[in-house]
């Protein structure tokens, strides 16, 4: 194979003046029809004489952000949209838009028009100079939060980048940031072992970079973050959780991925559901155990079912005729992790009557099952 003209392909013609992008720059967007022309004007600007390309990851928004996008491919050769179908992310959209461009150089900005696009250049050539890592930040010399977060928001992100800083390995200054540049072959390096559910791609790079034995050279530079143009922000309690989740996975290095922890967090939520069911039916409903012990757990099952939909497994939520089918095999799955549950819990109880160990062992044993095998069917 060769790359470049060949005797056959000679006849193949460049497009008018291409020049191969230096720089990707990456937008995910969810709603955002309404901001991303103005971005691309305003990176256009910034940019002029690197080549450079945007590339906008659109989960099938519904005010309609990838048709808006095509029409401008239309006009502009350096803009594209991948637009996937069925599901939900911010991170798994950077990493695609990142795996489906040349550019030896990659950028993640927002949509939304709050990160300043001005300091790209000045980002790209820290990056070229030798740095894998240019991050974008609000809090480092230059920089400043702006007025682009409420008050909740600014000391929520300060907790967050607290948390961030244990495991970062590494001093930076906005680890929360969704705003930097980063070498392509180093970010590709690290995809296959992100999180792929989460908002906060940027820590997750730099912890699984170093944790792969190839820490990233990393620099900054600062920037006042705006205001959102157009549209309303993606961030909310669920988002928090989830970061939560990815932060406890990153602590116990790795071992248990941020949903099998989500997953453990929803099942305690579940027995407090469970218990509280149980009291409401045999006393105010006055009815037997063995009734209200089925009801509670039917109720139980269906509330760990849907709370996993929403934030376990958000990136690939089940709608529609799946939502149904959906709860049916988590139905049938945690019926099976019970067996499997007391199966291990009497063995262990016949071998050491430890009443508390065999009940812990059981419990561990369906939790694993019921994480390990929904996460193959339910939500495959
Ligand atoms: N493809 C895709 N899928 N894009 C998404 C999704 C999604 O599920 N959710 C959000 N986005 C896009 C938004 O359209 C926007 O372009 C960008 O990701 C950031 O989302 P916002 O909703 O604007 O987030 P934010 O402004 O609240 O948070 C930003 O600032 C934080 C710093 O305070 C993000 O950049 C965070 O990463 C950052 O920590
Ligand atoms: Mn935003």
């Amino acid at each position: 194979m060769s790359i470049g003209p060949t005797t056959t392909t000679s006849a193949i013609q460049q497009p008018v003046s291409y020049h191969p992008p230096q720089l990707a720059v990456i937008v995910p967007s969810y709603n955002e029809r309404d901001n991303i022309e103005l971005l691309y004007e305003k990176v256009a600007l910034a940019l002029s004489g690197t080549p450079w390309e945007m590339i906008v990851v659109d989960d099938d928004s519904p005010d309609g952000t990838a048709d808006l996008v095509n029409e401008l491919s239309r006009v502009y050769a350096n803009i594209r949209c991948l637009r996937r179908f069925g599901r939900r992310g911010l991170a798994s959209a950077c990493v695609e838009g990142m795996a489906v461009t040349s550019a030896p150089y990659v950028a993640v900005i927002d949509g939304d028009l709050q990160h300043d696009e001005t300091i790209l250049p000045v980002m790209l050539e820290k990056a070229v100079a030798g740095a894998d890592l240019v991050v974008g930040s609000r809090f480092a010399e230059g920089g400043s939060a702006g007025n682009g977060l409420s008050a909740t928001r600014l000391s929520g992100s300060n907790f967050a980048n607290k948390l961030a800083g244990m495991i970062a390995g590494q001093a930076v200054s906005d680890p929360m940031s969704g705003f930097f540049l980063i070498r392509r072959e180093a970010a590709l390096k690290a995809a296959p072992k992100l999180a792929s559910d989460g908002f906060k791609i940027l820590i997750d790079l730099i912890v699984t970079s170093a944790r792969m034995g190839t820490p990233l050279k990393t620099a900054e530079v600062g920037y006042t973050f705006r205001q959102r143009h157009a549209g309303e922000s993606k961030m909310s309690p669920l988002v928090v959780i989830q970061y939560l989740g990815l932060w406890l996975s990153k602590l116990t290095g790795g071992a248990l991925p941020p949903s099998f922890l989500l997953f453990g967090l929803v099942g305690g939520t579940g027995v407090v559901v469970h218990l509280l069911t149980l009291g409401l039916f045999t006393s105010v409903l006055a009815q037997g155990f063995v009734v209200s012990q089925i009801a509670a757990t039917l109720i139980a099952m269906t509330w760990n079912f849907f709370l996993n939909n929403n934030l376990t497994y958000s990136d690939r939520k089940l709608r529609g005729k799946r939502l149904i089918t959906g709860l049916l095999s988590f139905f049938a799955i945690c019926a099976l992790g019970g067996v499997a549950n007391i199966s291990v819990a009497s063995a262990i109880y016949a071998w050491d009557q430890q009443t508390f160990v065999a009940g812990l062992a059981g419990a561990v044993m369906s939790s694993v099952f019921n994480y390990a095998v929904t996460r193959a069917f339910t939500w495959k």
